[in-house]
């Protein structure tokens, strides 16, 4: 009985839906052209079509309906954009109009209830902090000023390397890379490493992996409206697990600033990125006061933007390199050229290393670790002859761009030598590769990254030969993709490093 009654139910619900969404799309038609769709199901949509990894399926979605198409996720209004010209459409004609990003469940939970900036409206505490971010927080400047701390990072990360070579052991590089950029963000943000001791420094690298999962994953609740309150995926439950752990953390932290602030005599001596922030909040002229909670969701912001986006990168780029020996080669001669063999390859050596930079780039036309960019229409608009509705979520399929045969010649081959001579970069400006975004919300950090993942790598190289698999004897990696937002592989990279420059000792490995 219950069931026949459970059926009916669904019934009525599709019924409902279909109704819904006919009139919905009606209301739209008569002031443009419809943009075409797959086939949706009632209640659902078409996030059975969405599996396993979205920006596979949205790919595969636009070889059928073309380089813009409408479809639901639950009974949210969707656009996916996999075009260089469609992108341009909505990220730079329109801007205007696509300059929020969607909201869920989660990110507002684990943000103090939307006090961040990655998903704040576009306004004016969203203005303020962006000023903020470029006059001060991830400028040249500051940058430069903590350029110390990230060579220190990447000489730690190189003796753990040259241990391992030593006893000819493998390394998890996936685990490895994490850890040395989540340092590296660490102590730029809170001077503090991640993995100092095993308790409860570590916990923040924990809770970072696991806020990325879990922030990666399509919940339930945010797109089917009875699954609101029913926390079917257990997300809900996560949450409220996870966020007291961050936030009895990133408090403690703060707390100890506070009392070494009140300490220190000169108030604008700043030692890292949360002290910049103090001093801010602490500033009654601020036209707009930035909070407790602003800073610790913005803090939060920077470890899940930038750690896992950055490691991936260097790991990608090093799985390409395994199986391309030629370009493997090829970037050793020149870093060989360029720093020599008597000491390890510096941020200061990347404007003379090109080749090194075209790996980077090409790593991230076919890996993005961004694989795909999500904003929100904030008013009615058309776009390419096609009316967008205002609220509409729309996916800016950076993967697909990097991989279209009308821009690229042999898209899915890796082939670094297609950036020189090239004007092509990862600036925003050429719309066939857009990895960091593009216009007023394009990525912040993205300087902070490519700096880590040039030189890491650039290091990996020099320093080593990579022997790939737990034993040394794979001689091709495979290249799978596995699910979650930021673009992980499959199956991590193990290798075991051979030391490569035999007159650097272990204690040798020191920059400059
Ligand atoms: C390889 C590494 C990285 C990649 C591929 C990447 C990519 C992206 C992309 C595609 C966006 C969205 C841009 C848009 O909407 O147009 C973004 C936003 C953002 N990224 Fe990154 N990012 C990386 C590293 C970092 C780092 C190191 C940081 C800071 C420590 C960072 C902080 C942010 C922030 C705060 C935003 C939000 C900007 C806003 O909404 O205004 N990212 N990133």
């Amino acid at each position: 009985m219950v069931d026949i009654y459970s059926y009916f139910i669904l019934l009525l619900i599709s019924f409902i839906s279909i109704l819904f969404i006919r009139s919905y799309y009606a209301s739209s038609l008569c002031k443009s052209r419809l943009l075409p769709s797959p086939l949706a199901l009632p209640i659902i949509g078409h996030l059975h079509l969405l599996a396993p990894i979205p920006h596979q399926a949205l790919h595969k979605l636009s070889t059928r309906y073309g380089p813009v198409f409408r479809f639901l996720l639950g009974s949210v209004p969707c656009v996916a954009v996999s075009s260089p010209e469609m992108a341009k459409e909505f990220l730079r004609t329109y801007e205007a109009s696509f300059l929020d990003r969607p909201r869920n469940t989660t990110t507002v939970y684990l943000t103090y209830g939307s006090k961040d900036f990655m998903f704040a409206p576009y306004g004016s505490y969203w203005k303020l902090m962006k000023k903020l971010i470029m006059s001060e927080l991830l400028n040249g400047r500051t940058l430069d000023l903590l350029l110390p701390v990230r060579q220190d990072e990447i000489n730690r990360f190189m003796n753990m390397l040259s241990q391992n070579a030593k006893l000819g052991m493998p390394v998890d590089l996936k685990g490895e890379l994490f850890k040395l950029t989540n340092n590296v963000i660490s102590r730029m943000i809170v001077s503090e490493r991640c993995s100092e001791d095993e308790n409860e420094a570590s916990n923040m690298m924990k809770l970072v992996t696991e806020i990325t999962e879990i922030s990666g994953r399509f919940n339930l609740a945010d797109y089917i409206w009875f699954c609101k309150n029913l926390d079917l995926q257990g997300f809900g439950k996560r949450l409220k697990e996870l966020h007291p752990l961050y936030d009895k953390l990133v408090e403690r932290i703060i707390r100890e600033h506070e009392e070494e602030r009140r300490k220190k005599k000169d108030k604008d001596e700043v030692k890292d990125l949360l002290d910049i922030l103090l001093n801010v909040s602490e500033d009654d002229s601020m036209e707009l006061k930035v909070s407790r909670e602003n800073i610790k969701a913005f803090i939060l912001n920077l470890f899940v933007a930038g750690s896992d986006s950055s490691a991936l990168t260097i790991e990608w780029g090093l799985a390409e390199l395994i199986n391309h020996p030629r370009v493997m080669k090829k970037a050793t001669e020149e870093i060989d050229r360029v720093v020599g063999k008597n000491r390890i390859l510096e941020e200061s050596d990347i404007p003379n290393l090109p080749y090194l930079q075209a790996i980077v780039k090409e790593t991230l036309r076919l890996h993005p670790t961004a694989p795909i960019i999500p904003r929100t229409s904030t008013e009615d608009c058309i776009v390419g002859g096609y009316h967008i509705p205002s609220k509409t979520t729309v996916f800016v399929n950076v993967w697909a761009l990097g991989r279209d045969p009308e821009n690229w010649k042999d898209p899915l081959e890796f082939n670094p030598e297609r950036f020189e001579g090239s004007q092509v970069d990862v600036r925003g400006q050429h719309f066939q590769m857009l990895p960091f975004g593009s216009g007023r919300r394009m990525c912040p950090g993205m300087s902070l990254a490519m700096q880590i993942a040039q030189v890491a790598l650039g290091a990996m190289l020099q320093c080593f030969e990579w022997k790939a698999g737990q034993h040394g004897d794979t001689a091709r990696v495979d290249m799978k993709e596995g699910p979650g937002i930021t673009l992980p592989r499959a199956n991590p990279l193990v290798c075991i490093p051979v030391p490569r420059l035999h007159s650097l000792t272990v204690a040798d490995l020191k920059f400059g």
